[in-house]
């Protein structure tokens, strides 16, 4: 493909030899008298021009004027300046203000085209790395939209399995229906009440969903006892933490969910179970579970119990804050209003 390049010289005596040597090189040439004739050709055909050889001195627009805009509004152009005054520092100027080259007058044939050549080569090659680097990047662009879709099916999924679990878990206690996903939704607002991130937000919603899995351990006659428990009915109902952790080991996938399921009944003073932990050494997202857990447990209708009104279980919220439960957490449970949830 023939070259085109545009020379840019009040001098018609430059104008004639350049143009002269460079048909004769096989290139293309358009001659332009002044800065303002090519602004007009660059305005109106800038992507058809390989190589622009500029003059710097100039009447109107200047030479370094000229570079300037060009290097501004067509930066894939190469820019050669042709300079009369065989000056160091002429010459820097021009490649500080983008021109990739400079020729001093009066110009030497062999001296022009080794210049251009090198010009034209090196700008072929930057094009061919912008268009390998422009490639990649969609490559990239693609490979991270299809992870992204990946990522929500798999996500979609293990949320459909986790609810098929706490489903069965409910199946066995009617009382407890929709309690799981009550404390899910709970769990969760009060996670991104404290701006906690994604990662943490999904271990939150997965245990809360989980959280009684144990329970399936339970024989029903005494998870639906109407009376009051025996000591070994309470006890047997106390090992439903561990039971939990004892299903879902056997799960990769869910073991992330494994300190909610065997801490969920733990309490900040130590005395709750099965490990007796206390404060802080209960990690924080089971404190919110518990939390969550223990709310929709009073506002909800048990075998052995009616439901307590709102009111009086965010009073009791408050009374248990700092023994029972986490009282910051408490705090901004009820300052975000999650009681309306
Ligand atoms: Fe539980």
């Amino acid at each position: 493909m023939t070259r085109h390049i545009v020379t840019t010289d009040d001098d018609p005596a430059i104008r004639k030899i350049l143009r002269i040597m460079l048909t004769k090189a096989g290139y293309n040439v358009t001659p332009c008298e002044n800065g303002n004739e090519l602004l007009e050709l660059l305005a109106n055909t800038p992507t058809s021009i390989d190589l622009m050889l500029l003059d710097i001195k100039m009447p109107g627009l200047t030479g370094f004027e000229l570079l300037e805009r060009i290097a501004r509004r067509y930066p894939t152009i190469p820019v050669v300046m042709l300079t009369a005054f065989n000056d160091l520092d002429t010459g820097m100027k021009a490649i500080r203000l983008g021109a990739v080259d400079y020729l001093t007058k009066p110009i030497r044939q062999e001296e022009l085209y080794s210049c251009i050549q090198r010009v034209l080569k090196k700008a072929d090659e930057e094009q061919k790395q912008k268009k390998r680097e422009d490639e990649n990047l969609a490559i990239k662009k693609k490979l991270e939209a299809e992870l992204r879709r990946t990522k929500n099916t798999l996500q979609r999924s293990t949320i459909s399995t986790l609810e098929a679990f706490s489903e069965t878990i409910e199946q066995k206690d009617p009382y407890t229906k929709g309690h799981c996903n009550r404390v899910r939704t709970l769990s969760v607002a009060l996670a991104k009440a404290m701006d906690m991130n994604e990662e943490t937000l999904q271990i939150i919603e997965g245990g809360s969903l989980l959280h009684d899995i144990g329970k399936i351990s339970i024989p029903e006659e005494i998870l639906n006892k109407n009376g009051a428990l025996t000591g070994e009915e309470y006890s047997m109902i106390k090992t439903h933490p561990e039971a939990g952790v004892r299903i879902i080991s056997h799960i990769p996938s869910f073991k992330q969910y494994i300190p909610i399921i065997r801490s969920h009944h733990e309490r900040i003073d130590g005395r709750g179970y099965p490990d007796n932990m206390q404060g802080e050494d209960i990690p924080l997202d089971v404190r919110i579970v518990s939390l969550a857990d223990a709310f929709d447990a009073m506002t909800s209708s048990r075998a052995y119990r009616s439901a307590l009104p709102t009111e009086l279980a965010v009073e009791e919220l408050k009374i248990n804050a700092g023994t029972q439960f986490d009282a910051n957490l408490v705090d901004i449970f009820i300052e975000h209003e999650l009681y309306l949830l």
